[in-house]
């Protein structure tokens, strides 16, 4: 079985798992602080052991870096990392907004760089994104791109959650163009909807993203054409440490770039 087939079985198994839970009272449970930092809730510890269970079932043999249940060694030969963000939105899902995901995807090093698939798949419909390195980003069966014509309406993603006061007042410029701003809070969702053409540009500059929510997307906006810089407008790469935070902006193409930041720097 191939990498992505892998990554895609067990995505839709979470899907299957965690569908009529979101929402009710049995997602919220607490388990404690997980290897990420934030509680975790049972809708995650459940979307986690789906994954867990899964792989262990088909002997892939592979380290898993989960936000939940942090480095879990599956062989002692491992081919890599499988980097599991189970439930990306746990909040969205608690409450039953029904913008959450699950990302997963895997690494041949310690490096975003060396993701060679990814696969991020919306929990509330079912839909699957996803990407092998040179083979292109697909949504279900269908090619995506990123937006590359001058669109009609301007959307910009921009992540806010908890941004400080310095950081706000270095963004508003963008507020007060004639953007159409908004902010969804799944990071791996919002990559992929961006991946698919429904963003022109995506930012969190906030320095607190962890790399369980940007592993998927990152390949995934690479192979749907995107520009993927860090804050100091390098190409993003990072190691998979779970102290690692990083900022990123995702552009449809360089006009667009120039269009945002231009007011940002004045
Ligand atoms: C969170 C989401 C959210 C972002 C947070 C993340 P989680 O992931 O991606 O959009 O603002 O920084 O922690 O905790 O739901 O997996
Ligand atoms: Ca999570």
């Amino acid at each position: 079985m191939e990498v992505i087939d892998v990554l895609r079985e067990v995505s839709k198994k979470i899907y299957e798992n965690v569908k009529d839970l979101a929402g009710t009272e049995d997602a919220a449970g607490d388990f404690g602080r997980g290897a990420g930092g934030d509680i975790s809730r049972n809708i995650d510890i459940i979307a986690e052991k789906t994954v867990l269970d899964y792989l262990k079932e088909i002997n892939f043999e592979c380290i898993v870096l989960g936000e939940e249940c942090g480095r879990v060694e599956l062989s002692e030969n491992p081919k890599g990392f499988v980097i599991m963000d189970a439930i990306d939105g746990s909040a969205n899902s608690v409450r039953g907004v029904p913008f959450f995901c699950s990302s997963l995807a895997f690494a041949t090093h310690d490096k975003l760089s060396s993701i060679t698939d990814g696969v991020i798949t919306n929990l509330s419909s079912g839909e699957m994104y996803w990407a092998s390195k040179d083979k292109g980003a697909f949504l279900d069966e269908t090619k995506i791109q990123v937006h590359n014509k001058d669109p009609i309406y301007k959307i910009v993603g921009i992540n806010t959650s908890g941004a400080t006061p310095e950081l706000m007042k270095k963004l508003h410029p963008i507020f007060q163009q004639h953007n159409h701003t908004r902010h969804f809070g799944a990071n791996a969702l919002e990559m992929a909807m961006f991946a698919r053409g429904l963003m022109d540009i995506f930012i969190d500059l906030r320095k607190k993203i962890r790399i369980q929510d940007i592993a998927a997307g990152y390949l995934i906006v690479k192979e749907a054409g995107g520009i993927l810089l860090d804050e100091n407008f390098e190409s993003l790469d990072a190691d998979l440490s779970y102290e690692t935070r990083v900022s990123f902006i995702a552009a449809a193409n360089q006009r667009i770039l120039n269009d945002i930041f231009s007011e940002i720097k004045k």
